[in-house]
C-alpha cells in the first residue's frame, strides 16, 4: 500500500472526525492522521498519497489553518504524488458556496499532482460550490449539519474507491 497520510482542517470538530473515519475505512494509523497545522514540507515529503479535508467558513473561505498550510503545498515539490480531497460544508444555510474551501485546495495542487476521488454532484442539494467541475465534486462533499445519516455510506462508497489507488 502506498504511504498515506491525512491532513485536516477543522475548527469545531466536524473534518476532524470525518478524517478519523476516513482512516478507518482505510485502515491508515491514527499517526498518519494530522492536523492541517502540523504541516511541514518534510511531512509532506513523507507520504506518496496525501488526503486533505477542510471545512469551508466565512463566505466559502479555507478553514483557518489551511490558510498557512496551503502556501506550504505551494512551495512543496508534488510530482509524482497523489491527492485525494474532502470537505465539510452545510448546504442548507451555505448553498452558494457550498464546500467551496475544498475547490480552493483543489486548485492550488491540481495541476502539480494527480488528483483522484471525485464524487458525482448529483446526490446533493445546493445551489453552487467552487468545488464542482464538470457535474462532479472534485473530492468527497460531507454535510454533517443537514445529511448526516448519508455520511457513513458517502464515506464507505468513497473509501472503496480510494483502496484500489492506494494499492498499486
Ligand atoms: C460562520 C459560518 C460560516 C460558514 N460558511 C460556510 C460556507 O460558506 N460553505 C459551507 O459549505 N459551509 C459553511 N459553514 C458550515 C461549516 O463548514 C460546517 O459546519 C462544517 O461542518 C464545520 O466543520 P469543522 O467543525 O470541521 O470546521 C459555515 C459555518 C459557519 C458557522
Amino acid at each position: 500500500m502506498k504511504k498515506t497520510g491525512i491532513f485536516y482542517g477543522s475548527t469545531t470538530g466536524t473534518t476532524e472526525d470525518v478524517a478519523g473515519r476516513i482512516a478507518a475505512a482505510l485502515g491508515i494509523d491514527s499517526s498518519d492522521v494530522h492536523s492541517a497545522s502540523e504541516l511541514s514540507l518534510t511531512l509532506i515529503g513523507d507520504y506518496d498519497v496525501l488526503i486533505l479535508g477542510t471545512s469551508t467558513w466565512g463566505d466559502g473561505e479555507l478553514q483557518d489553518e489551511w490558510y498557512d498550510a496551503l502556501d506550504m503545498f505551494r512551495d512543496a515539490d508534488l510530482s509524482g504524488k497523489t491527492v485525494a480531497l474532502f470537505g465539510c460544508g452545510d448546504s442548507c444555510s451555505y448553498p452558494d458556496t457550498f464546500c467551496d474551501a475544498m475547490g480552493i485546495i483543489h486548485d492550488a495542487v491540481c495541476d502539480r499532482c494527480t488528483v483522484v476521488g471525485s464524487v458525482p454532484a448529483d446526490g446533493y442539494s445546493y445551489s453552487s460550490s467552487k468545488a464542482v467541475r464538470d457535474g462532479r465534486f472534485v473530492g468527497l462533499a460531507i454535510d454533517e449539519m443537514n445529511e448526516s445519516d448519508r455520511t457513513d455510506e458517502r464515506i464507505a462508497a468513497w473509501t472503496e474507491e480510494l483502496k484500489t489507488i492506494l494499492a498499486e
